[in-house]
Formats: structure tokens, sequence, C-alpha cells
């Protein structure tokens, strides 16, 4: 069976399961569904994708597949009957949005968030942000068109957190990482590209690339970041023209790129005639200081990087930026503007005031310092139940550990998300399959160190018996 005609028959086999059950019913797992049809964890996810789409079931990240509301509604009603022409033409451009969802999804009431993407609320800077944003929307302009490209001043400060020769002008501002990701993927690439990826990488940009019609080919990340000793190869094997890696702070294991591998990642992409995409989206979230940005170090244009400010501040500051050289920066200008033309320049506005106020160095000081305590504090919780991290991140929000041989790690998601701790499965951050069982635990989303230690107790609990053995 091709991919279409597998997720076509997944697909059907849901919509039966939806006519069959009420709203509100669980749907058979994933697992179930990929054992049963003998298919990859992509086709039931665009199975899945199919049926969110057409209002049928909703997805719980880490609980389960439902059935909607709606589809009690109306579901088989005429309003929907009505709008079954779609399936047809929309039947190959599916876009399976189920890692943003996962990132986007805040945690039910009353569980413990042991998975984000953005910093716990009390760690995020409500008060300097109210008064930056009260600044920025008295001026007399802050309504007005920005500088297509983004006001000067938050060019030059993102030229400056590239670091090396990047200038103003070598600055793109967008809205937000994953519109840069998006949008920097689609300028460079066509449709059907391959996209050397790290595994295991942010599901973000996953779903990014293959809505862009882009292959995810993936090369093993070790506890020292991506393996170039890997990369020559991987480059020659695919015929890809760019590689998407994070060398700071990789979500999901934090490693940092070697320096040595800093060097070899852009002489191998030289040899190869490609594009090294550095998505630097945690630069600001260090415990250590940072290493240098990759781009700092390239004077031919390689290197296209991406840093976004909503990981240090809060989820609505949608404001990031490109940092590239060349015709490529030319036509990543060019790609935003027919798309989206520029970012809100009240946003803009607000942005600039905070990073250019007194609070922003205060703040980031005590993120670091609280993100230090709280990284500590889930590693001893783990050692104290026989559990390690891959490696100790000196910087992000996550940490990742390998579980015991033969969990299933998206079973175990389900059973956290039931005993009350919201964790992310492995799984969905391999382009291809998993290397073993692995869970994502962020120190950084979570309320304090106490329900660092107690969703880390309820984790164990339930891996107690494969704990024992494993
Ligand atoms: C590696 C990476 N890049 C980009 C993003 C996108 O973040 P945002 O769009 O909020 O800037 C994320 C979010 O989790 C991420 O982990």
């Amino acid at each position: 069976m091709n991919d279409d005609s597998s997720t076509a028959t997944v697909a059907a086999e849901l919509r039966t399961a939806v006519a069959t059950l009420r709203p509100g019913d669980r749907l058979p797992s994933s697992r179930a569904l990929m054992a049963r049809h003998q298919v990859s964890p992509v086709t039931v996810s665009r199975a899945i994708a199919l049926l969110s789409a057409e209002g049928l079931v909703v997805s719980r990240p880490g609980s389960g597949t439902y059935v909607a509301e709606r589809a009690r509604a109306g579901g088989r009603g005429p309003a929907d009957r009505a709008y079954a022409w779609q399936a047809v033409p929309l039947a190959d451009r599916t876009v399976d949005a189920g890692g943003v969802v996962a990132l986007l999804s805040p945690p039910p009431d009353g569980v413990i968030a042991l998975s984000g993407g953005y910093l716990a609320p009390e760690l995020q800077p409500t008060r300097a942000l109210a008064t930056a944003a009260a600044r920025a929307v008295r001026r007399p302009d802050a309504w007005e068109r920005p500088p297509l490209y983004g006001l000067r001043g938050l060019r030059e400060w993102f030229a400056r957190t590239a670091g090396g020769d990047v200038s103003a002008a070598d600055v793109t501002v967008t809205g937000g990482g994953q519109a840069a990701v998006t949008l920097v993927l689609r300028a460079l690439l066509p449709p059907g590209a391959p996209l050397l990826v790290e595994s295991p990488t942010y599901p973000g940009a996953l779903d990014s690339a293959r809505a862009a019609g882009l292959r995810p080919v993936p090369v093993p990340v070790d506890e020292d970041g991506l393996r170039t000793d890997l990369l020559a190869e991987a480059f020659a094997a695919t015929g890809a023209r760019a590689v998407y890696c994070q060398p700071t702070f990789h979500n999901p294991t934090g490693a940092v790129l070697a320096p040595d591998r800093r060097v070899r990642v852009l002489d191998v992409a030289r040899a190869a005639g490609a594009f090294v995409i550095e998505d630097d989206f945690a630069r600001h979230l260090g415990i250590d200081p940072p290493p240098p940005s990759l781009i700092s170090a390239d004077g031919e244009g390689r290197v296209v990087h991406i840093s976004s400010l909503t990981k240090a501040t809060a989820p609505s500051v949608r404001v990031a930026a490109v940092a590239a050289r060349g015709p490529v920066a030319e036509r990543i200008r060019a790609t935003q503007l027919v798309d989206s033309f520029f970012v809100a320049r009240p946003l803009q506005e607000a942005a600039l005031e905070l990073v250019g106020s007194p609070a922003w160095p205060r703040h980031l000081r005590s993120v670091g310092e609280a993100l230090r305590r709280r990284r500590d504090a889930l590693v001893s919780a783990l050692a104290a139940h026989g559990l390690r991290p891959a490696l100790v991140p000196r910087g992000g929000l996550h940490l990742w550990t390998a579980l015991p041989p033969g969990t299933d790690d998206m079973a175990l998601a389900e059973a956290a998300l039931r005993a009350g701790v919201l964790v992310s499965a492995g799984r969905r951050y391999f382009p291809a399959e998993p290397a073993g069982p692995r869970v994502r635990l962020s120190y950084g989303s979570a309320a304090g160190e106490a329900e660092l230690a107690d969703g880390t107790a309820r984790l164990a609990r339930l891996l107690g018996p494969s704990l024992e053995h494993g």
C-alpha cells in the first residue's frame, strides 16, 4: 500500500468508529492503529489530521484522540454533508499540525506540566511586557506601517544577538520562530526536496517541512549535538541542499554542538554546496553562557540564522528574526512580503522597548537562575528514581531521558496524564523510527521545584516495574 492509500484506510476505520461512538469517547490509540494496519506513526497522524480538519475528532496531546462534540451536533447533519465535497480537492494537501498542537495546548487544570514549549507563567516578564507595550502603543505612529523588514532598532538588536559581522541590513523581522522556520524552508527548498534534520528534533520544524512538501531525512544527535561524522554521507546519499539544526540548547535533548563540530558543520555544508539553517531559538535561555552562533563564523552566506523572542518572554510575543546574506536574503524578504507583508508595528515597538529596558538584563539573569534551580531539581528527582537524563542541559527548557527498554512512550504519556502529569512522548521528535523509548521533560514550564519532584515521582511510579527490571 502506498502512503495515501494507507492514510485513507486508517481514516476510514476512524470514520466508522466516530459513527458508532459517542462524543467524548476515545478512539483506538495510535499504537493500535499502527499495529492493525502495519503503518507508520506519520500515516496514523495524517489520518487523524484529516478527520480533525473535518471536525470529527479532537486530539488531546499525550492523552489520545476523541470523538468531537460537533460530531454529535452536526457531524452527520446537513451542514457537514454540505462540506463533504472538500475531501476530494484537499486529498493531496494534508497538513499535519500534530507537533505544534502538542506545543500549544495548555495542560488540563490541575495537571503538573512537565511538558511545554514556553517559560512557566511565573517566569515570564509580564510586568515589564505590560510597561513596554503601554509605552509602545502611546506613540503617534504605533499603528502606521513599519519599515517593511522590521524596525531599525529591532533589526540591530537581532543582528547583535546573531553576533559576528551580522548587520541590521541582513535581518528580517518575522512573526515568531515558527513563521521564520516555515519562511526559510519555503524560500530555500522546492517541494519534494530532501531536508537533513537532527534526529531527534523539534516537531514543529518537521510539521513545517512536511507542510512545505519537503522530506525530512534524519541525522543522529548525541550529547555533543549533531553527528557531523554522518553529515557528509547524508548529504551525499540524499543530494540535500540544506540541513536544519539547533546548535545551542537543542530541543529536545538540550545538547550544545561541540566546538570542533561547529567548524565541521560549516565545512561539510560547504563541500555539499548546501545551506545550514541555524535555529537559535533558546539563546536567551542559557543556564551557562551560550557559545557563539554558527552564523558568526560564516563569511559566505552559508548559514541562515533564526532567533526568536518568545522563548525568553511569552508565547504571544510573536517577534523573531531571520539573518541571511546574499541572494537568499532577498528571497526570504520577498517571500515574507508576499505571504504576510510585515509584523504588526505595535508588537515590534513593544519588543524593542522591552529589550532596550533595564528590566531586560535583570529578567534574563533571573530566568537563568530559575532554570538552573529547576534543572537541578529535576535531575535530582530523576536520580532518586533511578533515571538519568541523556545529558545535563546547560540551557533551554527541556531534558531528554531514555526509558527502560520496551516501554511504550505513548502509552506512558497517556498513563502519566491520567496520573496528573503531562510529559512529551519521545516518538514525535523523531523524523523516522525512534532510536528507542524516550521522554522529554520540561523543567522550564513546570510551576516550580516541588511540582518537578511530584511529577517525577508520579512518572516513576508508572515506570516502577520496568525500572526495577530495566
Ligand atoms: C526549536 C524551536 N524552534 C522554533 C520554535 C518556535 O517558537 P516560536 O514560534 O514561539 O518562536 C520552537 C518552539 O517550541 C522550538 O522549540
